[in-house]
């Protein structure tokens, strides 16, 4: 569609986007989660508003002020992650940057757990959490453009284009998390669709953003 000079390019689009980690309870005070800062999810959301999106960032507990221009729903856990994305459909792309836990604890106990007497360590059962990027890649209400995330420690290009295939999504940023992305104020990223691999130098988390929502405006022109 055409853009009239001074309307930004996504002017009229709606972008959901996960940031963040997600927090999974064993007890009271204690969870299960990772080291995701928030950083990257939140950059993009950014980036998409400053574009004209209209922007539902849906974030796990993180030390990061909300991004102006942006409407955030607050999470917890992976299945508040995924409710919260469903409830933001319909959207014209949806970006998966949240670094969900993959299981949680069978079960949460209601009181915190105390040290048995004998001083032994409880088992910790952990069941498998919704795949979110998954279940939304093959959802009835689909976002046009589905991007995944994919946090590696090796082999990042090769894991990432499986995980294309397996989740359904349109493209992957693949990630180096080797190094200090988690956390860190850089990233180096890939970016893996069916034309190919980009690889783009390790930048500024906040010029990683920007670049992706210039890509995600070219795409749904
Ligand atoms: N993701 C998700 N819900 C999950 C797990 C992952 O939406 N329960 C999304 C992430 O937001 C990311 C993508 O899936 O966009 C890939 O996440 P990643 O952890 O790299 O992949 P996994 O499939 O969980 O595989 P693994 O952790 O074993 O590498
Ligand atoms: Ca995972």
């Amino acid at each position: 569609r055409g853009t009239a000079p001074g309307t930004l390019p996504l002017a009229g689009r709606h972008v959901l986007v996960t940031s963040g980690p997600t927090h999974e309870p064993l007890d009271p005070v204690r969870y299960l989660a990772n080291r995701s800062s928030g950083k990257q999810g939140h950059a993009i959301a950014a980036a998409l508003a400053a574009l004209g999106a209209r922007v539902t960032l849906v974030s796990g507990p993180v030390a990061l002020p909300d991004p102006p221009g942006v409407t955030v729903r607050h999470v917890e856990t992976a299945r508040e992650m995924l409710a919260a994305s469903e409830a933001a459909l319909p959207a014209d792309a949806a970006v998966f940057a949240a670094a969900v836990a993959d299981w949680r604890p069978a079960e949460a106990a209601t009181q915190k757990m105390k040290k048995p007497a004998d001083e032994a360590a409880p088992p910790m059962a952990l069941v498998p959490n919704p795949d979110i990027l998954a279940t939304l890649s093959r959802h009835a209400m689909r976002p046009r453009l589905v991007i995944g995330f994919a946090a590696e420690t090796e082999h990042v290009v090769e894991h990432a284009r499986s995980k294309l295939a397996r989740k359904g999504c349109d493209w992957i940023v693949a990630n180096d998390v080797s190094g200090d992305a988690m956390g860190g104020a850089e990233n180096t990223v890939h970016l893996v669709t069916d034309a190919g691999v980009e690889d783009w130098p390790r930048l500024p988390k906040q010029e990683v953003a920007s670049r992706l929502a210039d890509r995600v405006a070219e795409a749904l022109a």
